[in-house]
């Protein structure tokens, strides 16, 4: 499975073309819409959230409910779109227009310098419809579908936040899937401990206020991936380092960890790996999951744990960082009118969704995946033969 994304941010639609879904898989719409709602959600979001209502078309691949096996092509229409034809339109343009309109002052933290000067682009737009967060939309979308797959395989997951701004949840380690889709979902923060929601909500609210912005740390926490799935036997085919990279492409991603992460470090051995039992129900079984699902890139059959860190939105309001007009190379502020000031929940959605998307794929890789019920028992029998093995 791969998938390619199209589109900027004020353009026409964003499109996401997801090539090697297995044949005769359900799939519906109202799949995917759910988890692209799920993404505009969360405490701290700004009005692009209210202008966008993203919903999505399958215009490729589906066929009355059910996956054809051919690419499957989604669209997300920006209907906000119509505000920004003059400047997004694809057809040319007067060079006087042009230059009225070209944007010049690169932002700190964003990819404006950088992709000007490799692309050698003097409209910093060219870059920044493009390296835009709005992208995350159709990953979503990509991930939606997979997540379907996985449901289907009795596999589930869920991404919720961990950390903002320095205020930590307590782990949950009782806490059932269920809970954990439930309790983010209610939650304006995304967060599974009530006990801090309220202070994640207030610092969020304090930064909007200073025209600040934070970060945070979001978990996703998958069960039911058997054992053995991905493989120690090139560096290409390690799972963890798919999953990791995949997270560390969001927007915005500094670091991944996985079960207990950069503790490690401080610990000794004996307090670090995870045991080996088998029981006749369970098969093997670690008791316990400090490692978060993985050894020698492959699953271990444990829930799957791992966490992303987001460094603080880069575009500010009141506090706009020094910058260099590319033009006139004099220094400016970057102003902003309006911005987010913490998007931490809303990425957890999308880490969900990147997430899903690689196990997804780490599956058909793995198993005949030509047509999905053929998917479903090689599955089936693979967990039986592991347990007895
Ligand atoms: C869901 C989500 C929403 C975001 N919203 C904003 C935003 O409103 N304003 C902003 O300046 N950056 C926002 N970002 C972050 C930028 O997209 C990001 O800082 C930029 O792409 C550069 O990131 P990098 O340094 O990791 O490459 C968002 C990121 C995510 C994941």
């Amino acid at each position: 499975m791969r998938y390619l994304t199209a589109g900027e941010s004020h353009g026409k639609q964003l499109t996401t073309i997801i090539e090697g879904v297995p044949a005769r898989m359900p799939l519906l719409k109202e799949d995917i819409n759910s988890s692209l709602l799920r993404r505009q959600k969360g405490h701290g979001r700004g009005r692009r959230m209210q202008i966008e209502k993203d919903l999505v078309e399958i215009v490729g691949g589906v066929r009355h409910g059910v996956t054809l096996g051919s690419p499957i092509s989604l669209v997300i229409h920006n209907d906000d779109f119509k505000h920004w034809e003059d400047i997004m339109g694809e057809d040319p343009i007067s060079e006087n227009t042009k230059i009225r309109r070209v944007v010049t002052r690169p932002r700190p933290g964003h990819a404006d310098l950088n992709g000007a000067l490799k692309y050698g682009h003097r409209d910093i737009r060219n870059i920044l419809e493009r390296s835009s967060a709005r992208e995350t939309a159709a990953r979503v979308a990509a991930g939606a579908v997979a997540k379907t797959m996985l449901k289907n395989l009795g596999i589930e997951i869920s991404g919720y936040v961990k950390e903002i701004a320095g205020i930590v949840a307590k782990d949950q380690v009782h806490l059932t899937m269920t809970d954990r889709q439930q309790l983010s979902e209610v939650s304006p923060v995304r967060v599974l401990d009530k006990d801090v929601e309220q202070a994640m909500i207030d610092a969020i609210d304090q930064a909007k206020q200073e025209g600040d912005s934070i970060g945070g740390v979001c978990e996703v926490y998958v069960e039911g991936m058997p054992a053995g799935i991905g493989s120690y036997v090139h560096y290409d085919r390690k799972l963890d380092s798919k999953i990791a990279g995949s997270i560390v492409s969001i927007n915005a991603f500094k670091g991944v960890e996985f079960g207990i992460g950069f503790e490690a470090a401080k610990l000794n051995g004996s307090e670090v790996h995870d045991e080996i039992a088998w029981s006749k129900e369970r098969g093997y079984y670690r008791t316990t999951n400090r490692l978060g699902g993985f050894e020698g890139g492959m699953t271990t059959g444990m829930p799957i744990v791992v966490r992303g860190v987001m460094k603080p939105i880069p575009t500010l309001m009141k506090r706009p960082l020094e910058s260099v007009d590319i033009e006139t190379k004099q220094p400016f502020k970057a102003t902003v009118e309006r911005s987010d000031a913490c998007a931490v929940p809303a990425a957890a959605v999308v880490m969900e969704h990147v997430v899903a998307f690689e196990l997804a794929k780490a599956i058909t890789d793995q198993f005949t995946s030509d047509q999905f019920p053929k998917l479903q028992e090689a599955m089936d029998q693979y967990r039986e033969e592991i347990r007895c093995f």
